[in-house]
């Protein structure tokens, strides 16, 4: 049996096992999106072995941390763009700037 651990996802605290990745501790919360790409797309992991870059988070205030590469430690914090006041600014910042 392993251990329990709390973490940090987007400012609410959820309980998960120790040992597992932030991509698997997100899935389990039942967070399909990381991040936004350039374009507005919500991206998600893919390949889970630290190629594709989509899964990037920020992890303790570090912007950019392969989800799939980071193992969750008691009292993380993860950052998704997943809130939807994260992703309406996003899209407001788009149609202000669609380049
Ligand atoms: S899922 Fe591809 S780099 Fe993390």
């Amino acid at each position: 049996m392993q251990a329990h651990i709390t973490i940090n996802i987007n400012g609410k605290d959820v309980q998960t096992e120790s040992g597992i990745s932030v991509a698997a501790a997100l899935a389990r919360s039942g967070l399909n999106t990381t991040r936004i790409s350039v374009t507005g797309e919500q991206r998600a992991p893919v390949c889970g072995m630290g190629i594709c870059q989509e899964c990037r988070v920020t992890i303790n205030g570090q912007a950019h941390k392969l989800a799939c590469q980071t193992l969750c430690i008691d009292g993380m914090k993860i950052e998704t763009l997943q809130s939807s006041a994260q992703l309406s600014s996003q899209q407001q910042k788009q149609k202000e700037s669609p380049l």
